[in-house]
């Protein structure tokens, strides 16, 4: 497979496991006025950059997501806008710094497009369910260079299409060229056997192509080709029709009849093939639309009049921001209808990391709002107007805004708006204790991959130090702030290892268990032999030394 190398890939490859683990700091939760409807909650909006958000993320979402849409910067090279488009924004460029060293300063934009892209590819194919799928809006600056990294992110086998999106509907005059009129939408399934697109409902438009000139009790039809093309065709497919006012109907070149000669006279007694009102024409299918699918597959070209342009998107930002020009590239919420039709159900977590000025989120709550859906949201966005712009006009969209003809009710919902918080770990590799006990027991189940279910705090009534266990093994995390904990008889003699099997599961709910094979504890020291160790089956991981970085 064709692999892209660009100046800095082997310092980023795996940079994402040297992001360090930091845990979101919730700041509020809004929700919308009384009286609303509360089926939209559950969403968080973050401020930081996506890199630490989505490492953050990893412990209560990897492998859950179920739809990705993401707008990052198409790295055009214009710097004048509200965000900073081609990585030069401080903060991104003292990542770069940070990360590819003093070559960082010598990249070429698209070096830096990819160093900064990469690693949050990475991230982002790890929080994707396994019939989970991911949108990327991206122009002809990047297209060519992302498709080859999802490629080797997500698998080229896994790639589903680009989609063409007709963003404008007038063309630019004034150019040197072509007058461009689309983005695209690259689309891959974290794997392309599980995920497949919900069908679009049929528009009126289509429906009103099924008629029923001839009173057909079944209902209305259209007329549909009854010849396909020759080379797929058997031996039985050419012959000439008699239709059944004795007129013979010979073939056109190159073309054989949909049906064997049986089949199509079977077809003609069951009034299934229409020869015009007087009985002459060249046959035709009859299609019922009670025999179609109650959906339509969607198609690659999606046009402005089905899902919005960018002057759209700009008059529905202008909307909910009377008082300010506040976004200049807002996508229009019908792009992200398609987007959500096609890849949730009622129930799905949606995720957008490069989120601006909130159009997912805005999409998300309507849609909620039309079909009783409780979809959530997880909205990410570095710039300060995360909470200026995006959660604002998250909870303008919930409240309603507009005033006299242009009000537009509000959808309800509630959300948490969270910043980045302190890291787990210090520089110099120690705990940060100062996160609290439960944040520290929580990674460490997370790097465990003890199941949520399975894990246990420390209100367990067996023992405090009880962090979970499955059939095959228990993990004790034997930690105290104020003192050095030491693995040894003592403590091995004040748990009840029987209480703990049969009562040691979340909150200590009673479950008959197997004595589980392996026991992992967690200490700062560990006082008995290597031979004790691997007679009694205990693993002895200490504090923080082995406690896994991801
Ligand atoms: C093209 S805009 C997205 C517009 C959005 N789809 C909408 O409809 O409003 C890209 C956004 O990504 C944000 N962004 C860029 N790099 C980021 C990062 N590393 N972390 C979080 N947000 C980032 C920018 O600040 C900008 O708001």
């Amino acid at each position: 497979m064709p692999t892209l190398h660009w100046v800095g890939k082997d310092k980023v490859v795996n940079h994402h496991h040297d992001v360090p683990f930091r845990l979101l700091d919730k700041k509020y939760t809004f929700a919308a006025q009384e009286g609303a409807p509360l089926n939209s909650t559950g969403n968080r909006i973050i401020h930081g950059d996506n890199l630490e958000v989505l490492k953050s993320l990893l412990p209560e979402f990897e492998g859950k997501v179920n739809c990705i849409y993401i707008d990052p910067p198409y790295n055009t090279g214009n710097e004048g806008w509200v965000y900073n488009d081609a990585v030069n924004d401080p903060k991104i460029k003292k990542w770069l710094g940070q990360v590819v060293g003093k070559e960082g300063e010598d990249l070429s934009r698209h070096d830096k497009w990819l160093c900064m892209m990469y690693p949050r590819l990475k991230l982002l194919h790890r929080l994707l369910a396994d019939d989970g799928v991911i949108f990327v809006s991206i122009d002809d600056n990047e297209q060519a260079t992302l498709k080859l990294v999802m490629d080797e992110i997500f698998g080229a086998g896994n790639f589903v299409n680009s989609i063409i999106w007709e963003k404008r509907y007038s063309p630019q005059n004034a150019v040197k060229w072509f007058s461009e009129s689309h983005d695209f939408l690259i689309v891959y399934a974290k794997s392309k056997e599980e995920w497949h697109p919900n069908l679009l409902e049929r528009s009126d438009e289509m429906n009103a192509r099924y008629r029923n000139p001839d009173d057909d009790p079944r209902g209305v039809w259209k007329p549909v080709d009854s010849t396909a093309q020759a080379g797929h065709g058997t031996q039985s497919q050419f012959y000439a029709l008699t239709a059944p006012n004795g007129k013979q109907h010979t073939l056109p070149n190159g073309r054989c009849w949909l049906y064997t000669e049986p089949v199509f006279q079977q077809l003609v007694a069951d009034n299934r093939i229409w020869f015009g009102s007087t009985g002459n024409n060249v046959p035709a299918v009859k299609r019922f639309l009670t025999e179609v699918k109650q959906g339509t597959a969607c198609q690659t070209i999606w046009k402005y009049d089905d899902v919005g342009h960018n002057q759209e998107g700009k008059k529905e930002i202008n909307d909910l921001f009377p008082e300010a020009t506040v976004f200049d590239t807002p996508k229009p919420a019908r792009l992200l209808d398609r987007v959500l039709r096609l890849a949730t159900d009622q129930n799905a977590i949606v995720l957008d990391t490069f989120a601006g000025s909130g159009t997912t989120a805005h999409a998300v709550l309507k849609l909620n709002a039309q079909d009783g859906g409780n979809r959530r949201f997880i909205l990410c966005e570095m710039m300060d107007y995360a909470e200026t712009i995006t959660a604002e006009r998250v909870r303008r969209v919930m409240n309603g805004y507009g005033e006299g003809t242009k009000t537009v009710a509000g959808t309800g919902g509630a959300f948490d708006y969270y910043s980045v918080g302190p890291a787990l770990f210090k520089e110099d590799k120690n705990l940060n204790e100062d996160v609290g006990e439960a944040a520290i027991r929580n990674y460490v189940a997370y790097t465990e991959s003890i199941p949520a279910e399975k894990q246990s705090n420390t209100d367990n009534p067996v023992s405090r130090y009880m962090l979970g266990a499955s059939d095959t093994a228990m993990w004790l995390f034997y930690y105290e702030r104020d003192r050095v904990t030491t693995l040894n008889l003592d403590f091995l003699a004040s748990l009840n290892i029987k209480a703990l099997i049969d009562g040691g599961g979340k909150g200590g709910v009673k479950a008959k268990r197997k004595r589980p094979e392996n026991f992992i504890v967690y200490a700062d020291k560990c006082a008995l032999d290597k031979d004790f160790l691997i007679k009694h089956g205990i693993t002895f991981k200490r504090i923080p030394r082995d406690i896994s970085r991801f």
